[in-house]
């Protein structure tokens, strides 16, 4: 007997690891009747609806087939089903009999169009849920109670789904699918009854939390608190945009796993004083538009661990880059639309992980740091919009990775010299508009093989000709705003065939150049502030046109519009401006 139990207690071990490699093996799994009927059933109530009403029956699953082997379905040894994945699928309709589904553990309902609230549902009898996942499926009102009993659960989220109403009015209107979406669905699920507190009291197993655009106005600023104390396991705290204001709380210092901090669109005004230490943590940081203001500790920027910081548009908000050392792992630094300000260090050239260096629109003065010329992995380089002077050292053109490059509206001067070798050049949009640049477009520019936009405007270059640009096969966006422009002879083969936007204002033209009438994919052109006289040619009332400028020309427009002519049709027009045209005979 003694001997039996030896045997027994030696093999167990096995016999568990043997029971587990079953479960992620490739033997058939049983599929059970009962999670068989109820999927079929799940099925039979939802349905397909990519425009938010119904299109066709839901028809994933092939029913000759294991119901353990259909998409979105695992089961366990015993053919339990333990997760279930439907999303990004654009389904609607309702899903009660997921709860019947007692052995699930993972359950992503993610980027649908279900438009309806989450009561009803009964959350609580999936006791054994670790995953929730309901983010940015167009769940509306309050969320109910009983997502607050599941205590098993390491993730929760409910994020975005301000964002999923936003596909919907998008649909409606590309143009402006933002203006439309109303206001009450900025924030469509609320956390006030129950609260934050109700919420999460339970939950001490959280390791992430994703709460973006819920509101919780309502809650007081012990809400932080709160969470410091009960979530002590939590490593992402996602909590933009849910109205919550007053300071974040010196307790958040408690959570010793926090390693993501997402604060956006609350304005919390102040930081707390202990931040270094919270910060100290984090691989991720964004605090943008949080109304701060106030000096920003440039020590956070020097945090070993930190991979991305974002505390763009927080305009009050004072700072000075800090010197970096070669051990950085930053790949991401916003600043855009903040008051930092003095020169870019040199030692910028030390961040060999950046990809994303978004500095525009701050006080940043003096040269740009040829070192950035080293960051191989930059794709996103934005330095617009500060008081940098110098030249433009052409290195930056030549970065491997670099897909956007913006240097517009500084105080950069004279001229860009030719560089090596465009044609590897991944640079798909250029703006060095509004600085003092002179001599003439370096070729290379006009040879970067992937280039869509190019904005040269307001600066003293040599005189150009439209022909100049003709390489550029991929070019969808010029603006050559009050640049000195050839337009000579009529070349006829001159097109740019994937042209979207051009602008030609304050270019000294006397005619509608004829360039245009090639263009098939106009949607915006502004042609204001020249000198155009006579009649506007039926070439130039493209039906693709969204916008028009032709204003402070001296126009005639001796017959009608052919706004009012049946011939002509602008479906997407929204803005047509004549001011300042002769049009002393409009209808
Ligand atoms: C969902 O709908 C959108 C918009 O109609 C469409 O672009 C997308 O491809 C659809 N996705 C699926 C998986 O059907
Ligand atoms: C969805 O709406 C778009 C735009 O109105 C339309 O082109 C598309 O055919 C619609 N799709 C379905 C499946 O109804
Ligand atoms: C949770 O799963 C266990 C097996 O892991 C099972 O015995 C139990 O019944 C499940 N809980 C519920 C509420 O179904
Ligand atoms: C939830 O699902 C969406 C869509 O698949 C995904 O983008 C998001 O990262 C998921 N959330 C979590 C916490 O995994
Ligand atoms: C969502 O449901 C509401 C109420 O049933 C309805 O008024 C609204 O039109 C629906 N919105 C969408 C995007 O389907
Ligand atoms: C923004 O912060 C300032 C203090 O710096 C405060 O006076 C103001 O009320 C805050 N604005 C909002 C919307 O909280
Ligand atoms: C912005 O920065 C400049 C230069 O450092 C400083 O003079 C100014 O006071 C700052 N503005 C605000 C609102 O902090
Ligand atoms: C690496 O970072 C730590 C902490 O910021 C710093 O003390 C150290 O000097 C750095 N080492 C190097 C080689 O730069
Ligand atoms: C680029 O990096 C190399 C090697 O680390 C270094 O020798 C060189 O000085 C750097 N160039 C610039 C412009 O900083
Ligand atoms: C430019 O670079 C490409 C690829 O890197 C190479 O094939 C080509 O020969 C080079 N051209 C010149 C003129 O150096
Ligand atoms: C046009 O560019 C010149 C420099 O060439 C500049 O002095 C002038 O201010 C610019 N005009 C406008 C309206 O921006
Ligand atoms: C347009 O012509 C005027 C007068 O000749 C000249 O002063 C101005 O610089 C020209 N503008 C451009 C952008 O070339």
């Amino acid at each position: 007997m003694k001997t039996l139990h030896f045997l027994v207690s030696l093999f167990l071990p096995f016999f568990f690891l043997f029971s587990s490699s079953l479960s992620q093996s490739h033997l058939p799994k049983q599929c059970l009747d009962d999670q068989r009927a109820y999927l079929l059933q799940l099925q039979h109530h939802l349905y397909y609806a990519p425009n938010f009403t119904f299109s066709s029956k839901f028809e994933l699953w092939d029913l000759n087939t294991h119901c353990c082997s259909w998409e979105g379905v695992t089961c366990d040894a015993l053919g339990h089903v333990i997760e279930l994945d439907l999303s990004n699928r654009n389904l609607s309709g309702s899903f009660h009999s997921i709860f019947n589904l007692h052995y699930l553990q993972h359950l992503n309902l993610a980027g649908n169009n279900f438009n309806t609230t989450l009561h009803s549902y009964g959350f609580d009898k999936l006791q054994n849920l670790t995953h929730l996942n309901l983010s940015s499926s167009c769940f509306y009102g309050q969320i109910p109670v009983d997502i607050s009993y599941l205590a098993r659960l390491v993730s929760l989220d409910l994020s975005n789904q301000d964002s999923c109403y936003l596909r919907y009015y998008t649909i409606l209107n590309p143009y402006n699918g933002y203006d439309l979406l109303p206001y009450e669905l900025e924030r469509p699920l609320k956390l006030e009854k129950p609260n934050f507190k109700t919420l999460i009291k339970n939950l001490r197993f959280l390791t992430e939390l994703y709460l973006d655009s819920v509101d919780i106005s309502t809650q007081s600023t012990k809400w932080c608190t709160t969470a410091s104390l009960v979530l002590s396991n939590l490593h992402v705290l996602s909590l933009s945009n849910c109205g919550l204001k007053g300071p974040l709380c010196s307790s958040l210092s408690r959570l010793s796993f926090l390693s993501k901090l997402i604060f956006d669109e609350n304005p919390i005004s102040y930081l707390p004083p202990n931040f270094l230490e919270i910060s100290s943590r984090l691989v991720f940081l964004s605090l943008m538009d949080c109304n701060l203001s106030g000096h920003f500790p440039s020590e956070i920027f020097l945090s070993p661990k930190i991979q991305s910081i974002d505390i763009s548009i927080n305009e009050f908000l004072n700072g000075q880059l800090p010197e970096f050392s070669s051990n950085n792992s930053l790949q991401s630094l916003s600043l855009s639309y903040t008051n930092f300000s003095g020169k870019l260090p040199e030692s910028i050239g030390n961040l060999k992980f950046l990809t994303n260096l978004e500095l525009d629109d701050c006080n940043f003065f003096g040269p740009i740091p040829s070192s950035i010329a080293n960051l191989s992995h930059l794709v996103n380089l934005d330095l617009g919009g500060n008081k940098l002077s110098g030249s433009i050292h052409s290195s930056l053109f030549t970065l491997p990775s670099l897909k956007t490059l913006h240097l517009g509206d500084n105080q950069l001067v004279g001229k860009i010299d030719e560089f090596p070798n465009a044609s590897s050049s991944l640079i798909q949009e250029l703006s060095i508009g509004n600085n003092y640049l002179t001599g003439p477009i370096p070729n290379l520019i006009l040879q970067l093989p992937s280039l869509e936009r190019l904005y040269i405007e307001s600066n003293s270059f040599s005189s150009m000709k439209l022909d100049m640009f003709v390489q550029l096969k991929n070019l969808k966006g010029l603006d050559l705003f009050n640049v000195s422009l050839l337009i000579e002879g009529n070349n006829r083969s001159l097109t740019f065939p994937q042209l979207e936007s051009l602008s030609l204002s304050l270019c000294n033209l006397t005619e509608f150049p004829e360039v245009i009438k090639r263009q098939d994919k106009l949607i915006s052109l502004d042609l204001s502030d020249n000198h155009i006289h006579g009649v506007v040619p039926n070439w130039l009332w493209k039906s693709t046109l969204s916008s028009l400028d032709l204003s402070f020309n001296v126009i005639d427009f001796p017959n009608q519009l052919p706004l009012t002519d049946a011939n002509f049709s602008f479906p997407m027009l929204r803005e047509l401006n004549l001011r300042f045209c002769n049009i002393s005979a409009f209808p």
